[in-house]
């Protein structure tokens, strides 16, 4: 075999996404005939609604198979700006709204216009592990900072003011979050916002499980003024995944340096899908959304309890997103090998908390309820008798 070329520095620092060795191991063991329940996939189970493939079927009919302007097609920024109006009761320039390849092309591009070398980013310890990598992309440093229940897994006023320095330029949250499903209140974005602002730092608020929020009132980061890049995509609440197509409201003085960045970096985002999303926004559509909004809020209301009853501690209720963030430390130190064990032995399929953080992870695992109750159910009962035989 031929000698490589170094790698760039950097590889040495972009980790895998463990959960998809996990899951090739899973499709593999099914492949061999066992059973395996997935409470491990970070995305939603119910294929894209129909009115959003036909229109992305008609798109292609029609012709629009060519690059649209980097910043997305105006109809559909348009539609955003009426989205947040309808919905959060924001008015939001359509002129603020670039589309993307997923909420991943936003946060890659916003990076990429605002980090210097070494400059850091905090965020969050767990968070998606992705962030860290966008940052170290462009030369930055990601610092993860541990949270706990105590903050509902979310960055605070308080936890910037102890960790802030000079060298911050930036902070990214997540509300809700993956992997714990929590949110950050109103009131702490807003004083968040008020300290990233007096320290001339950029605030980044990822919004993509925003229409996935039970029981509560979604508002947006948008409130907080213009000086935030909120993040948003058509994957997680729209059903669109494999579409890749997310969007980032920005700052007004910043969209012109990220359309100039999303020229070179990946021309437009793919033209099928922003015809496609465009039926997103009609009624019908938006009526089997919130169908679906249910039905992952009555799974959550039933995995919520029978996984505190099998032993894991969930010490918050998470109000959002599809998962579960759950304390294994009742059954093992080492959540990693855990997860094999349960996948091997028992059929279920779970994410290890190393997938999220360096913080506590081996005492964490994730579920996602990103499948039906009768499977969920199955899962229970599985772990269930493994663990109970175990202990
Ligand atoms: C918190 C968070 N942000 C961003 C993404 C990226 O999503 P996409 O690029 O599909 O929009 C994900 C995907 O799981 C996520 O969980």
């Amino acid at each position: 075999m031929s000698k490589l070329h170094p790698l760039a520095r950097r590889m040495a620092d972009i980790e895998p996404f463990h959960v998809m060795d996990l899951l090739a191991q899973a499709r593999l063991l099914e492949r061999r005939g066992h059973s395996i329940v997935h409470m491990q996939i970070g995305e939603p189970d119910f294929p894209t609604p129909t009115p959003v493939i036909e229109a992305g079927v008609k798109a292609l009919h029609d012709g629009h198979t060519h690059y649209t302007p980097a910043v997305g097609l105006m109809a559909l920024r348009e539609a955003i700006a009426g989205y947040y109006f309808n919905r959060y009761g924001v008015e939001v320039s359509p002129e603020r709204i670039v589309i993307t390849p997923g909420a991943s092309g936003a946060l890659q591009l916003i990076m990429g216009v605002l980090i210097n070398p070494g400059d850091r980013v905090m965020m969050a310890d767990p968070g998606y592990p992705c962030n860290r990598h966008f940052v170290r992309q462009y030369e930055g440093q990601p610092i993860g900072v541990p949270v706990g229940a105590e903050t509902a897994y979310q960055l605070t006023p308080e936890l910037l003011n102890e960790h802030w320095s000079e060298r911050y330029s930036g902070v990214l949250l997540a509300s809700p979050s993956n992997p714990t499903g929590t949110l950050v209140p109103q009131e702490e974005l807003h004083k968040i916002a008020d300290f990233t602002r007096s320290k001339g730092a950029i605030l980044i608020v990822d919004e993509i499980y925003h229409g996935l929020i039970y029981g509560t009132i979604a508002r947006s980061a948008l409130e907080q003024g213009e000086q935030i890049f909120v993040i948003n995509s058509f994957s997680k609440y729209f059903g669109m995944t494999g579409w890749r197509l997310g969007w980032t409201v920005a700052p007004e003085g910043y969209v012109r340096e990220l359309d100039k960045l999303a020229q070179n970096i990946f021309l437009a985002a793919a033209t099928p899908s922003q015809y496609a999303a465009l039926a997103v926004f009609k009624p019908l559509t938006l009526a089997i959304l919130e169908q679906r909004r249910e039905i992952f809020r009555q799974r959550r209301d039933y995995l919520l309890p029978a996984v505190r009853n099998l032993g894991f501690h969930i010490p918050i209720t998470p109000e959002g997103a599809f998962y579960l963030y759950a304390n294994c430390e009742r059954f093992t130190q080492d959540s990693f090998e855990f997860t094999q064990k349960l996948l091997t032995e028992a059929g279920v399929a779970i994410t290890p908390g190393i997938d999220f953080s360096h913080h506590q992870a081996a005492q964490h695992v994730r579920f996602a309820y990103t499948t039906s109750i009768n499977n969920l159910k199955l899962g229970v009962s599985r772990l269930d008798r493994y663990l109970n035989r175990k202990l």
